[in-house]
């Protein structure tokens, strides 16, 4: 049987192999660049592990696993242009690097590249999964829009329910189509496609929630990203809905007035103004709290997941490390 080790060198060999640079380079360094960079590798990881759970053939799903990894990568590109991120896995981001265009054009790229990669293997299934690859992307798009239109709306006219929406679709229909695509190759039953969907759906948010909570408090060395970026942009992330609801009336008014707040002359000075109100309502446990309360619910499903447990095994090992993480 396999482990999580096993899985995560596997994805690693898998690009190891690949070759990303083409003409013109000023096309395709940047996407070398990037997906040589690594970062964690979660989306292939639960591909590949999704498959071995139901019998399916490894060497049917490499494709797939580049591919998925590779349209995570593009949503990357474009989304620290639309977020003005300086840093991610501890390198500056494509755009700063190269220039605004870049990011555009090779994000696009690699979207065309990640259908190139599901297209490499033949299946029976192929249309059933390049529809769940495709619904995916879409609903990851819309869920981008959504968190551009509430930093627009601001602060106060935004709902935790609107918030689980958005990330839901941002981040945790990624995970969960990434399960899917593993299990839809591996001709598992509708009804366990469904549960590992929904084990997926449970991660990715529980994954989103911790990565707003790191944008406050993580260690920037660690974490791969400038830290305090969430704040700068007036994202409505789980850090100042949850304030929110702990604040007193004073509290609240600030941190509205706070995220209203556009072209601060220093930045830095309303960052620590605000980890201060966050650290004043006693903010960080509660959070902390909640992401474990969707941990448990993301362990919950895939209990009921009929399947070797020694082949769900890697699947639980990367929900717990991911569950703490710092990065
Ligand atoms: C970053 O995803 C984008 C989010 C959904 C928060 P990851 O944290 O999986 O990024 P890498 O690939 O490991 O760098
Ligand atoms: C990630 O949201 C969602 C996508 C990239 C689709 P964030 O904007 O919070 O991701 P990071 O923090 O930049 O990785
Ligand atoms: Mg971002
Ligand atoms: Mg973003
Ligand atoms: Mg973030």
């Amino acid at each position: 049987m396999n482990n999580l080790k096993y899985y995560l060198g596997r994805v690693e060999q898998l690009f190891a192999d690949e070759c990303f640079l083409a003409e013109p380079r000023e096309l395709y360094e940047p996407i070398d660049y990037t997906l040589r960079l690594g970062g964690k590798r979660i989306r292939p990881t639960l591909l590949l592990a999704a498959n071995a759970l139901f019998g399916g053939r490894e060497e049917e799903v490499l494709g797939a696993a580049l591919g998925i990894e590779t349209f995570h990568n593009f949503t990357l590109l474009h989304d620290d242009l639309m977020d003005r991120s300086p840093l991610r896995r501890g390198q500056p981001t494509v755009y700063r690097k190269w220039d605004e265009n870049t990011a555009v054009l090779s994000g696009d790229t690699m979207f065309a590249l990640a259908w190139r990669y599901f297209l490499r293997q033949p299946s029976p299934r192929l249309r059933d999964i390049l529809n769940c690859f495709n619904e995916t992307a879409i609903e990851v798009c819309e869920g981008q829009q959504k968190d551009m239109n509430f930093e627009r709306r601001g602060l106060g006219r935004v709902s935790l329910d609107d918030y689980l929406d958005m990330i839901r679709q941002k981040t945790a229909v990624l995970l969960a189509g990434a399960l899917k695509v593993g299990a839809l190759y591996a001709g598992a039953p509708e009804a366990q496609v469904d549960l590992l969907y929904a084990f997926g759906l449970h991660l990715g948010l529980a994954f989103q929630m911790q990565d707003d909570l790191l944008d406050g408090y993580g260690d920037t060395a660690v974490f791969g990203k400038k830290t305090g970026q969430d704040i700068r942009d007036n994202k409505i992330s789980y850090l100042p809905l949850t304030a929110l609801t702990l604040a007193d009336e004073p509290q609240r008014e600030e941190l509205l007035s706070l995220f209203a707040t556009k072209d601060t002359p220093d930045e830095e000075a309303k960052v620590r103004r605000v980890m201060a109100l966050y650290d004043a309502v006693g903010l960080r446990p509660v959070v902390e709290q909640n992401i474990a309360r969707e941990f448990q619910s993301a362990r919950q499903t895939l209990d009921r997941i009929a399947a070797d447990e020694a082949l769900k095994a890697p699947l639980r090992e990367l929900m717990e490390t991911l569950d703490g993480r710092k990065k």
